[in-house]
């Protein structure tokens, strides 16, 4: 029962504002390495990983090669081209690992805290019942916008969870619901929808306030304070 983290590091940071040919958000340095080390390190040195898949451009390989967090690695290291939507790069990630592969962490690269404790309940939960998801209740009231620009609707947020990765599920589980989502031509934003899309049930783990996705400039001046201090041994908080 071999279980890998697909690292999907193959998109182009628009949002971010980088101009198109740029340095993707995932090679940006935070507190002195690369964002993507960070979550390579995560999964090196979680026991209940033995594999890891890097989903990049071509063009971004050797510098990721060279990585302390790479060249340090002592686990089966598999590589993959990306593709144009995420959907497309997990999908690659997922066919470039061994066939004896039973559980996958989806992983966005550019999510440099990914907590190890609910990954690894998420795994527990994928094994039992196929797959699992981390996210945060939502804390934000939600509105909803009308067509006029002013607020149509408060939703309820009781039931409201904003999703994470990892996404961990059993590998074959996975692979069907993307060729599922492929032939129906449904676009997702993460892999769980394209399992839901099959009709299969998903679970929940909580994760992480830490684990935010370095989306827009303002995330990453977050992402190097919560780097800064997870480096400080004082810190109030731990990252856990
Ligand atoms: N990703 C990928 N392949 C794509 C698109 C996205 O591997 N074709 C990866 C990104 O590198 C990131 C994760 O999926 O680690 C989450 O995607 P997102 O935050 O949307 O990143 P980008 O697509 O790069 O950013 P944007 O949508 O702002 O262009
Ligand atoms: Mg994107």
């Amino acid at each position: 029962m071999t279980s890998a983290a697909v690292l999907v590091a193959a998109g182009s940071g628009r949002r971010m504002g980088s101009p198109s040919g740029a340095r993707p958000k995932q090679m940006l340095p935070l507190a002195g390495k690369p964002l993507i080390a960070y979550s390579i390190d995560v999964f090196s040195a979680m026991e209940e990983i033995q594999a890891l898949c890097i989903v990049t451009q071509p063009e971004w390989r050797k510098e990721i090669e060279a990585l302390d967090a790479i060249r340090t690695l002592r686990k089966p290291l598999y590589w993959a081209t990306g593709g144009d939507r995420r959907q497309d790069s997990a999908r690659n990630g997922l066919r470039a690992l061994p066939a004896d592969t039973s559980l996958v962490a989806i992983h966005d690269a550019a999510r440099p805290f990914p907590p190890p404790q609910a990954i690894a309940k998420a795994l527990q939960y994928a094994r039992k019942h196929g797959g699992a998801i981390l996210a945060m209740p939502v804390t934000d009231t939600i509105k909803k916008m009308g067509n006029d620009g002013v607020i149509a609707d408060t939703v309820d947020r009781s039931s409201l969870w904003a999703a994470q990765t990892p996404q961990v599920f059993q590998r074959d589980l996975l692979m069907r619901a993307y060729a599922y989502a492929d032939e129906k031509g449904i676009d997702v934003t993460d892999d769980a929808s394209a399992c839901e899309a099959l009709g299969h049930s998903i679970g929940i783990i909580p994760g992480s306030r830490f684990n935010l996705k370095v989306t827009t400039p303002e995330d990453l001046i977050l992402a190097e304070a919560i780097a800064q201090t997870s480096q400080d041994a004082a810190a109030p908080h731990r990252l856990s």
